[in-house]
């Protein structure tokens, strides 16, 4: 046996992962922190499918030169955060239009009621009432699509998406008991030892850091931005009780100083707390300092990479190129066991 078949088959026996992004504005440290790592992570013990999901972000209505550059976007910061091209799948949604057939069928078998009951669905009429459209209706119906052409097992995905996966897992086994089949495996989220789980707070003094809530530190951005939004994050006015218990927003500082910084920093600020004699603007200056050690080199590759069209060029033809031939394949016994026969 040829060790290139050998690889095959390693890689045939790995579980599958399949997750999406939609190219809606620059990662920022959550993301990293809270998903890219762990995507990392898996590339060597999973058969990974990490893509772009340009087609969702239609919903939105996004100009075609934002669309294009959100693309582009993306895919640079995921290679340049360390996303191997050679070990994962990595493609843009549109490049794979297996996906968007699939979508149609399971359209026939996906029903208003339960579509307008998905919360997602219900936040975004309610945050954009002029532009309810069908798409938004049927967002769960392509995400289940993107994951089940690949016949997924595990889907690492946020909080956020729990609804969207349990809607998947429904249309995948709805799929296999209406033909009587088990083509589809029923998707699980994917979760890690627990350990890795870490929710990444921002820098207003309560929640999760987000694209949305304009509280996040891009990959992207300059030591000097970063630098001023971490010197204005929230804080409190200071303990007044030795050991007393720290308020959500500095404990919310403390949270990324322990992922940025080494051990003997956090102890040096923790004793500072406890002893009340804390000064939140040294801890800050600290934090922007060792958040800067970690993004900069990011940055760099990012700037580097999307300079380079040719490579993002390769990297995207290579990724669709592995996606259609899984895409295909599952789409080929869809097909069969619906019925459509090929009469030439
Ligand atoms: N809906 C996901 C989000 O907004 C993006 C997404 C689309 C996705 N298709 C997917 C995630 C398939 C995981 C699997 O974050």
């Amino acid at each position: 046996m040829t060790r290139f078949k050998f690889q095959k088959i390693k890689e045939m026996n790995k579980p599958i992962v399949v997750s999406g992004i939609r190219p809606t504005g620059y990662l920022h440290l959550g993301n990293y922190f809270g998903a890219i790592q762990n995507f990392i992570r898996m590339q060597n013990d999973y058969n990974c499918f990490f893509f772009i999901a340009d087609i969702h972000s239609l919903t939105t209505h996004p100009t075609p030169a934002n669309l294009q550059a959100g693309v582009k976007q993306v895919l640079a910061e995921y290679l340049a955060c360390g996303i191997d091209p050679e070990k994962s799948t990595i493609y843009i949604q549109s490049d794979v239009p297996e996906v968007t057939q699939l979508y149609t069928f399971l359209n026939m078998n996906a029903y208003l009621g339960e579509l307008e009951r998905t919360t997602s669905f219900k936040d975004k009429a309610r945050q954009q009432p002029e532009n309810v459209n069908a798409g938004l209706l049927t967002y769960p119906v392509l995400m289940a699509a993107d994951i089940i052409i690949h016949k997924a097992q595990f889907v690492p995905v946020g909080k956020d998406q729990e609804q969207n996966l349990e809607m998947a897992r429904k249309f995948a086994g709805r799929f296999n008991r209406m033909y009587d089949c088990e083509l589809f495996p029923i998707p699980r989220p994917f979760t890690s030892d627990g350990k890795d789980m870490i929710k990444i707070p921002g820098l207003d003094g309560s929640g999760k850091m987000g694209k949305s809530e304009g509280n996040a530190i891009n990959l992207v951005e300059d030591p000097k931005s970063i630098r001023q939004k971490v010197m204005r994050a929230v804080t409190d006015a200071g303990p007044t009780e030795p050991n007393s218990k720290k308020s959500e927003a500095v404990d919310n500082l403390f949270t990324l100083l322990k992922i940025v910084s080494t051990p003997d920093v956090v102890a040096h600020f923790e004793e500072q707390h406890n002893t009340c004699a804390i000064r939140y603007g040294d801890l800050k200056k600290q934090l922007a300092e060792d958040i800067i050690k970690y993004t900069d080199p990011i940055r760099l590759r990012i700037n580097d990479i999307l300079s380079n069209d040719l490579y993002l060029g390769k990297v995207a033809k290579m990724g669709s190129e592995k996606a259609r031939e899984s895409a295909e394949n599952t789409l080929k016994e869809v097909k069969k066991l619906i019925g459509f026969k090929q009469l030439f």
